[in-house]
């Protein structure tokens, strides 16, 4: 069984959970570890965040709220953040307004890994080889739907429907938008809310670079408190 949720409203424990926030969280978390990030603890409040400035290690820490960087924070949640250059080697705390708490939300699945189209095919063929049931976690905006998280999973949907998985009504209205937008990704997706607000932000760049596919092929899986790079 095969299916999007825009929360988990489904009984987790029972899938291999996807956690998606594409504009920016799972892209900046799959950019991250590809690019070295020892790990990162994903927290769902500023406060907890701001906490482990006390624990005494060289932790980075990154909080967003609404699409901006917490002030007195390293950074937010651009992938620009996440290079090589900044990440290899760190262990990120990373508080977000929708991607973290969706993965909170989803802690008692059999797995939990993070998808972006950074690594869409390599998540994919995991996936595929799995034999788990599986749920699509579309974070959304504040609990409610958004597109650009539902047409990844459209995305994810469209690379395993030749498997043997039964497809629900939303993993099937996933994937049939993923077909109107899959040829001008960009061009859909401009339409969307979480886009208007990154652009009032002035941080389009943000929103261009998040729709690459296969840029990455690092699977970051959580283990115990950690998000680390699925070996
Ligand atoms: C979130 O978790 O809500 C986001 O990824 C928002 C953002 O930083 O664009």
């Amino acid at each position: 069984c095969l299916s999007p949720a825009l929360i988990p409203l489904y009984a987790v424990e029972e899938y291999n959970v996807v956690i998606i926030d594409i504009f920016r969280a799972t892209s900046s978390i799959c950019y991250g570890i590809d690019n070295g990030a020892v790990a990162i603890i994903p927290v769902s409040e500023v406060e907890e965040c701001a906490a482990y400035r006390e624990k005494g290690l060289d932790y980075l820490l990154a909080a967003e709220r609404n699409g901006e960087v917490v002030s007195g924070f390293d950074f937010g949640n651009s992938p620009f953040s996440y290079t090589k250059e900044k990440v290899a080697g760190k262990t990120v705390v990373l508080t977000t307004t929708n991607g973290t708490h969706a993965l909170h939300l989803s802690r008692s699945a059999k797995k939990i890994v993070i998808g972006s189209f950074f690594n869409l095919t390599a998540l994919s063929n995991w996936l595929g080889q799995q034999n788990q049931n599986i749920l699509l976690v579309c974070a959304g905006w504040k609990n409610n739907f958004n597109l650009e998280d539902t047409v990844f999973a459209g995305a994810v949907i469209e690379r395993l429907k030749c498997n043997d998985f039964i497809l629900d009504d939303s993993a099937i209205a996933a994937n049939d938008l993923y077909q109107i937008a899959k040829n001008d990704l960009s061009g859909y997706l401009a339409k969307t809310s979480h886009s208007e607000r990154l652009k009032k932000l002035g941080i389009e760049k943000d929103i261009a670079f998040c729709l690459n596919i296969d840029i990455t092929t690092a699977i970051p899986v959580l283990q115990g408190e950690k998000l680390v790079k699925l070996k």
